[in-house]
């Protein structure tokens, strides 16, 4: 029997014309939420990202702050630029789009963002705030998948979640949330130095995919019935595409065959990205986010 598709578009808007909503109400205080988006040279994927980030806060009737950087920043020159908008009050939100050129150090660049200005949940401080179930923002695209599995009913309490891949981003941040008392799930964390991946992946009720790998996971690596989040983003060289390449995820898309639920690649967990990306970004213009003293 065919999987049902977890449609992160759908909810994805709906989760935007909610945050539309704040930002009116919003505007009636006089505060216009605005994101400060840092791209660092050209990488197209990055570029592309970017685009898509812009164009959804001006939907939502938010405000951008555009600075396109050449390859050539120094890593300085960028924290000073970061300085100056941390000081800035009309800017509530700081994106650095990563990846940076290899000449700077990223995690000085992350480490330099005003955590209270952090919507991305990459600052050290929002990360323990995150772990330690204090508050704050939470990371865009880890929320993403929870809603996600929240929206199609799916139980969480008890069940064995296997992650494939331990980055910052994803991998790391997802264990701890699902870890939590609230959501009481099982964790198993795969990475590059996991002896036999299908030996955990077959176990899993939920799969969730953060591999990096072009349809890494295929059908006879997961158990019949369960839930596959394939978080991959991925573009694969075809000649036969008008672009020249492809989108795939990090999941086969054969195993909509033998999964209960699956999300497709494009269409699942990018838009829900993108929309928990613009709910912090009026979050913190709403200064909402109170960290405990
Ligand atoms: N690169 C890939 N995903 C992300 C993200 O969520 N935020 C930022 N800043 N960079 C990324």
């Amino acid at each position: 029997m065919a999987a049902i598709i977890m449609d992160g578009k759908t909810l994805g808007l709906k989760i935007r014309e909610r945050v539309k909503e704040k930002v009116l109400t919003l505007k009636e205080k006089g505060i216009i939420p605005c994101l400060a988006v840092v791209l660092v040279g050209e990488n197209p994927a990055s570029v592309s990202y970017v685009n898509s980030k812009e164009k959804a806060l001006a939907e939502a009737g938010m405000e951008s702050r555009d600075l396109r950087l050449p390859e050539s920043t120094t890593e300085d020159q960028l924290l000073s630029i970061i300085s100056d908008l941390n000081k800035d009050k009309n800017v509530h939100g700081i994106l650095v789009q990563s990846p940076v050129p290899n000449h700077i150090d990223e995690e000085k660049i992350i480490f330099s963002i005003a955590p209270e200005k952090d919507v991305d949940c990459f600052h050290p401080l929002s990360v323990g705030n995150m772990v330690l179930d204090r508050e704050g923002f939470l990371p865009c695209t880890p929320h993403g998948v929870l809603l996600l599995l929240r929206e199609y009913n799916i139980p969480v309490s008890g069940a064995n979640v296997v992650i494939i891949g331990r980055s910052n981003i994803v991998g790391k941040p997802l264990a701890n949330l699902l870890i939590r008392r609230e959501y009481n799930a099982t964790v198993t964390l795969c990475h590059t130095g996991t002896k036999d991946i299908a030996h955990h992946t077959l176990q899993a009720d939920i799969l969730i995919v953060a591999a990096g790998k072009p349809e890494f996971v295929k059908s006879n690596m997961i158990k019949e019935g369960s839930v596959v989040i394939d978080v991959g983003i991925n573009r694969v060289p075809d000649s036969s595409a008008k672009k020249g390449y492809r989108v795939c995820g990090d999941v086969d898309p054969e195993v909509s065959e033998k999964a209960a639920f699956f999300t497709p690649v494009p269409g699942g967990v990018g838009p829900m990205t993108i929309a928990l990306l613009l709910q912090n970004v009026a979050e913190a213009a709403a200064a909402i986010m109170t960290v405990k003293k």
